[in-house]
Parts: structure tokens; C-alpha cells; sequence
């Protein structure tokens, strides 16, 4: 199969089949996890993977995506090569293209890769021979959180269909609500926005999708709450002084913090989720994280199984394991 054909760079390439294969497979993934500790199957044994090599090239910051695809692929028996950002060429002055194609001539057979905002790996990215796993493109995609998150609505809740997913926070700037957006709805789920008009995206983007002024009436219509960062490192730099910040963070959060009282609003067999970090006090309060609803680990731990699953079908070894 060519490389882009099992190249995971937006959500919008996945048919509905295509994410309920990957959730077949990360049940199973976690079903034999629960028995015997391995995603392989206990009778058959690992599978012997030659010179299978994936690459994790990160170019910004991530705890829980990078480690998440390094247990998937340990799991799987996939060696990996991670590159560490710091330690890298890039502080010598390399390019990032320069990089990425210097680790290509490794022969690696998959490159997972994260990346802000970059012209030059926008336009070499599709051209490359050799499948890419969108672990964050900038603003745009976050292709595999997306799937983590409505693999766990499908596990906590019983199905996604019919769900009503109300997402809370910096919407504009998030490729994780963007491509929540995507998947939630080829799943069957309703979607609901609130934040301040500033973290809305324009209205052509959320068309469909409902806009709550009110963080509690979102709350009393939703089964599903997901909080989000405010991504400051995305926005346009204002001049703005540390007091504004405090002020501006206060005031956000007074508005459309999600706290404990707040969350009297959602449904008891409802659940809170969030894709980290957090921010203590500021989209969440640290005792709105201790609600029994909360789910916010719950989605690392399903990470592992969806990325093990999509490791899986890009290397070409879903039918092995
Ligand atoms: C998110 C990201 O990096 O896009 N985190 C994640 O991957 N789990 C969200 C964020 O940075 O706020």
C-alpha cells in the first residue's frame, strides 16, 4: 500500500469503519492486556518484527502523546527512535526538513510527528515515501487524541452516537477540538461550544455545532464535558504586563472555569474529560478533577490502546498481532 495511503494526517481521511476497526482492535488490545499483560496473543506468542523501526520526531513540547506512542510500540514489540527536541541539531541551526530527512535515512518504516506552525514541513510532509502519524500539526490536527477521546467516550458511556459532547475552553486555537470535531461527528455525536467570543472559531467552522454563552447551561445539556488549555503560546503576542495575564486567566475562569459546584449541573452517569495538560484553576479546578465523573486518566490509558492500534495497521502488522 503506498505510504500516504497509511499516513494518518487528519481525522478527515477516516471513514466511520475505519475508527470502529481501530476501536475493535484496541479492545482487544486491552482485553489481552488484562489477561496476560501484552497486546499480543498469549497462544501465538509476539510477533517477530524484523527491522520494523518507528521514529518520533517531536518538535514541541509533549509528556502524554510521545510517551503514550513509545508504551504503544514497546507494547507491540516495535522498536522506536525518539528524538529529544533539546538535545537535537536543531540548537546547531539544522532545519527541520534538513532533520527529518537525515532520520529518514535511517530506514525507519513509520515517523510519528509533531510540529507547530511550519511552512517547509507543510508542504514536505505529503510528499514524503514513508507513512506519517499526525502526533499535532500546529493549530490544525491532532488526529490520534481525537480518537482516544471518542474511544473513551465509546468505553465510559456505552456509545458515541447520540452523545452530546459540550467542548469548554481556547476552541480556536485547539487541534484537539478541531479534530474532535471531525470525529465526534462521523460518530453519530452532537457537538456544543462555550468560551469567550475570543476563543470561538469563525462561524463556517462550527456550523452545525451549538455555541452555549453559559458554561452551566452547556453543563445541564451535556452527557460528555471536555475541558481545554488556553494554548497562550499560540495566541498573537499582546502587550500585556503579568498582572493582565492574572486578571485575564481570573476572569476566565470565574466565567467558564469547570468547578465542583459548577459540575452539579451535568448529569450523574455523565463524564468530564480533558487532554492535558491542566491548569489548575484556570480551565478546571484541582477539586473538580476529584468528581467521580472525571476521566482525565482514563483517557492516557485508552491512548496507549488506540495508538498501539493505529501503529499497528501503519506498519502493516494488524493482521500479526
Ligand atoms: C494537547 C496538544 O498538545 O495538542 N495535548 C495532548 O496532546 N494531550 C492539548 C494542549 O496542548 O493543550
Amino acid at each position: 500500500m503506498p505510504a500516504d495511503q497509511r499516513s494518518l494526517l487528519d481525522t478527515r481521511a477516516l471513514t466511520t469503519e475505519n475508527i470502529t476497526k481501530l476501536f475493535r482492535m484496541a479492545d482487544k488490545f486491552r482485553e489481552r492486556s488484562e489477561a496476560h499483560g501484552f497486546f499480543y496473543d498469549a497462544a501465538r506468542g509476539p510477533v517477530k518484527q524484523g527491522s520494523k523501526v518507528v521514529a518520533l520526531l517531536f518538535f514541541e513540547a509533549s509528556t502524554r502523546t510521545r510517551l503514550s506512542f513509545q508504551a504503544a510500540a514497546y507494547r507491540l514489540g516495535l522498536p522506536v527512535l525518539t528524538m529529544e527536541f533539546a538535545s537535537s541539531s536543531l540548537s546547531k541551526g539544522e532545519s527541520l526538513s534538513d532533520t527529518i530527512q537525515n532520520v529518514l535515512a535511517m530506514g525507519p518504516d513509520a515517523l510519528v510527528l509533531r510540529y507547530g506552525s511550519s511552512a517547509e514541513l507543510d508542504q514536505l510532509i505529503p510528499r514524503l515515501d514513508i507513512p506519517v502519524i499526525n502526533a499535532g500539526f500546529g493549530t490544525l490536527a491532532h488526529p490520534t487524541q481525537a480518537l482516544l477521546d471518542a474511544y473513551t467516550i465509546y468505553r465510559e458511556r456505552g456509545q458515541v452516537v447520540g452523545e452530546r459532547v459540550l467542548i469548554v475552553g481556547d476552541i480556536l486555537h485547539s487541534r484537539v477540538a478541531r479534530s474532535n470535531f471531525d470525529v465526534l461527528q462521523k460518530l453519530g455525536a452532537e457537538i456544543g461550544v462555550c468560551g469567550p467570543a475570543r476563543f470561538l472559531p469563525p462561524g463556517s467552522e462550527i456550523s452545525g455545532i451549538r455555541v452555549f454563552d453559559s458554561v452551566d447551561d452547556g453543563l445541564r445539556w451535556a452527557t460528555v464535558c471536555m475541558g481545554l488549555r488556553i494554548q497562550f503560546e499560540r495566541h498573537q503576542q499582546e502587550a500585556s504586563d503579568d498582572d493582565h495575564v492574572a486578571r485575564q486567566v481570573a476572569e476566565y475562569h470565574r466565567s467558564y472555569g469547570i468547578t465542583r459546584a459548577r459540575l452539579q449541573s451535568l448529569i450523574p452517569e455523565g463524564i468530564l474529560m480533558h487532554p492535558g495538560p491542566i491548569n489548575h484553576g484556570v480551565e478546571f479546578s484541582s477539586d473538580a478533577l476529584e468528581d467521580p465523573r472525571c476521566r482525565v486518566l482514563q483517557q492516557v490509558t485508552n491512548g496507549v490502546l488506540i495508538r498501539a492500534a493505529l501503529l499497528a495497521k501503519t506498519v502493516g502488522m494488524s493482521e500479526l498481532v
